[in-house]
């Protein structure tokens, strides 16, 4: 009778080990790079304690006019260039800081769990052409082609209070002719009610971005449905800096309530100045230049 009682708990344990399985696996979304040890990648995983692994790039990397040869990749889902950071309490962006952050999904990871980061440097091969791919696509007149790509993945990222999160992002470090750029690639990323921010800023802020929403916790699941690219979960940045900084193309409809010709270079100068003064107002950085690309009157 006691081997009948053992056969009747056996299958018992087994679907429990793969009930808990089943919820934390998720699909990797297309436009991911492959990542983990099945790719090559190196694979940190957390050891309990709030770390960060040191990635000695290949080839340097020029982040806003300041070159690297070290990145080191924080377990709460952040870059630095110049030391580690196990900061998961955090300044919102910008913070007029002394220290270039690219903060694909910056939180309070729980360090216990399951987390990893996987990464992998690339100067030849598939992964480049792909780049090089994309990077001409959403930046048509560039004539890119990419030398060198580093993709850093956090898997399976629990969150502090929160262990069955395990949410997947992912962020691409793009360098070739003479530009750098990020990509940032999000899966299933869980709700959470601690602190949480995406996107990049710089030493002093001179130049930072916040993907809309995404420092309110709540949101958080909406990131893989966002993009500044069009391609659900992707969004894409130029970030060399110095003279080719990022160009955005926006339009505004107006209603005046005095006529004045805006085709009239200089009424459109005072008017781009207004409008400069009154961005700056919402956090736009106060070295912004505003160009008019075109102007259409509308019906009133
Ligand atoms: C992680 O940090 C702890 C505490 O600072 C340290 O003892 C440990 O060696 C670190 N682990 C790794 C893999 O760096
Ligand atoms: C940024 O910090 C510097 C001091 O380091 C200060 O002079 C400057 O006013 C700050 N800028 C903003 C926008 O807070
Ligand atoms: C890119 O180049 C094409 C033709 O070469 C031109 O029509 C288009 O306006 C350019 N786009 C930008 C954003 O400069
Ligand atoms: C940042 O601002 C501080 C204080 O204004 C200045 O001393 C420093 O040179 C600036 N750093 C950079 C990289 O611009
Ligand atoms: C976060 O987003 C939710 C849903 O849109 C909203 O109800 C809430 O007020 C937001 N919280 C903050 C702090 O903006
Ligand atoms: C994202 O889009 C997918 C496909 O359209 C949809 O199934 C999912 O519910 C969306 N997620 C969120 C958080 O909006």
């Amino acid at each position: 009778m006691r081997v009948f009682s053992a056969l009747q708990y056996l299958p018992v344990f087994i679907s429990v080990f793969s009930l808990s399985w089943v919820t934390k696996a998720q699909t990797v979304p297309v436009m991911f790079y492959s990542f983990g040890s099945e790719a090559g990648d190196t694979v940190y995983t957390a050891d309990g304690n709030e770390n960060s692994t040191v990635i000695n790039l290949e080839s340097p990397f020029v982040f806003f006019g300041r070159t690297y040869n070290n990145i080191y990749a924080n377990i709460n889902g952040y870059l630095t260039f110049k030391q580690p950071s196990s900061d998961y309490t955090f300044q919102y962006f910008p913070i007029n800081g002394s220290e270039d952050i690219i903060a694909p999904l910056w939180t309070n990871a729980d360090v216990s769990g399951n987390d990893i980061i996987a990464y992998q440097q690339y100067s030849s091969g598939d992964v480049l052409t792909r780049t090089t791919q994309d990077i001409n696509h959403y930046f048509p007149n560039l004539s890119f082609r990419a030398t060198w790509v580093l993709v850093v993945t956090w898997d399976q990222v629990d969150y502090t209070y929160q262990s069955n999160a395990a949410s997947l992002f992912q962020v691409v470090l793009v360098s070739g002719s003479d530009v750098s750029f990020i990509l940032m690639n999000y899966g299933d990323c869980a709700l959470t009610q601690n602190m949480v921010q995406a996107g990049f800023d710089t030493i002093n802020s001179t130049a930072y971005y916040v993907i809309p929403g995404s420092n309110n916790g709540t949101l958080i699941p909406n990131l893989m449905n966002s993009s500044n690219v069009n391609v659900p979960g992707r969004w894409v940045f130029r970030v060399n800096g110095g003279s080719s900084l990022q160009e955005n193309v926006m339009g505004i409809q107006l209603r005046v309530t005095s006529f004045s010709d805006l085709t009239l270079t200089k009424n459109i100068e005072i008017f781009l100045k207004e409008l400069q003064e009154e961005l700056v107002k919402y956090g736009l950085p106060d070295s912004v230049k505003l160009n008019l690309r075109g102007i259409k009157k509308a019906q009133p």
